[in-house]
């Protein structure tokens, strides 16, 4: 046993999910053990810094206890420093960043709003020198969501033209970054106030989206040639990027989405809609002809490693918003469901 093991304390804090509801009711800021059952193939990481996702709180939100399988510590992203290595490839004293996505939280109970937590070695990769804890916390499920929906779905290639909806959401930021590493043109939306620092990230243009529906933008003045892929990081609030894209989509191009943001029920329609274009309506009988795809990230060894080249070589940077105590761990929710961060919600652990 290394001289860090025997340094681990028997119990910790960490906010756990106890209920149903906004994160002020759901959440309790509690003690329990430091894991110790260590299963082969796992480690013990003393957490650094945990990132919030919109996932959290939404699953809080809508889902009762028995299907969330509560309690269980919160949240998925996380950075720290391996104390266990448990006869892995990694060594006590090695800084790493990785997640519990929701599967691994529900069966293991594992979340990183902890001060420890065991993960199994294929959720995380050694930290890059280039960035801090804080802003390592933040990378792994929005950078696995973008990756996978240009990358693995829609298969961007140099030369390609992308539009990506919602470019200062941090699956935004991430998503024009890796665009831009594989060589396309990017446009994107946000308010106004985010054009600059979305140009910054590497966008080529960029479209206000309060100014008027993005459908009817992108239809007065369609890009040339028209766009390969949209990927809509927000979560389809306004399903007419997709039912009405024929002037500015290929058709042989693809329309990827992270879900439906289902924030209330007059969204209901709208995702009818959608639905009825990309499954029921043949393109011969006036339906959309571009493919549409939802999807759900989950775990993937090979990406996370991508990822982390695509941040050591400073291709891809993370961003953060703000960070916070661990005590103010609900300020931090605040931030977050105000749906206006720009980038990274950050708790700091230690
Ligand atoms: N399917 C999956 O596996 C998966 C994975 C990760 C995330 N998601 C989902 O993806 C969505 C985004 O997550 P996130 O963590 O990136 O969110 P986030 O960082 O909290 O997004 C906040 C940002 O979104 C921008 N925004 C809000 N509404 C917008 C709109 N209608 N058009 C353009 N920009 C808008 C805001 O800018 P303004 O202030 O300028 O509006 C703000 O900068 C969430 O619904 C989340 O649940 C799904």
């Amino acid at each position: 046993m290394s001289t860090e093991t025997t340094q681990i304390p028997q119990v910790q804090k960490v906010w756990r999910v106890v209920g149903s509801g906004l994160p002020a009711k759901a959440l309790k800021l509690e003690e329990i053990p430091v894991p110790s059952d260590l299963q082969p193939g796992e480690v013990l990481v003393k957490i650094q810094a945990a990132a919030l996702n919109p996932v959290g709180y939404k699953l809080m939100k809508m889902l009762p206890n028995w299907l969330a399988k509560r309690p269980h510590v919160a949240e998925n992203d996380f950075a720290g420093v391996v104390v266990d290595a448990n006869g892995t490839a990694f060594a006590n004293g090695d800084e790493v960043f990785g997640w519990i996505p929701t599967d691994l939280q529900q069966k293991t109970s594992q979340g990183c709003l902890a001060q420890y937590a065991r993960v199994p070695v294929d959720y995380f990769v050694k930290k890059p020198n280039n960035i801090t804890p804080t802003e390592a916390a933040g990378i792994t499920l929005t950078a696995a969501t973008a990756y996978k929906g240009l990358v693995e779905i829609a298969q961007i290639e140099e030369g390609q033209s992308v539009f990506i909806n919602g470019g200062s959401s941090s699956v935004g930021i991430f998503a024009i970054q890796i665009a831009k590493s594989k060589g396309c043109k990017v446009v994107a939306s946000c308010s106004s106030k985010n054009t600059d620092f979305v140009k910054s990230l590497g966008a080529d243009e960029v479209l206000d989206y309060k100014a008027s529906p993005l459908s009817q933008q992108l239809t007065t003045n369609p890009p040339t040639p028209k766009f390969h892929v949209i990927f809509d990081c927000i979560g389809l609030t306004s399903p007419e990027l997709y039912t009405k894209s024929a002037p500015y989509l290929a058709p042989n191009g693809i329309f990827v989405t992270v879900g439906f943001n289902v924030s209330s029920l007059k969204q209901v329609p709208g995702i009818l809609r959608t639905a009825v274009n990309a499954f029921l309506i043949p393109a011969w009988l006036g339906g959309v002809k571009p493919k549409w795809k939802v999807f759900v990230v989950t775990n993937r060894k090979e990406r996370l490693d991508d990822i982390r080249k695509l941040v050591q070589d400073g291709t891809v940077k993370p961003v953060v918003d703000s960070t916070y105590e661990f005590e103010d761990a609900l300020k931090a929710f605040d931030k977050l469901m105000s749906e206006r961060a720009v980038g990274k919600v950050v708790v700091n652990v230690v």
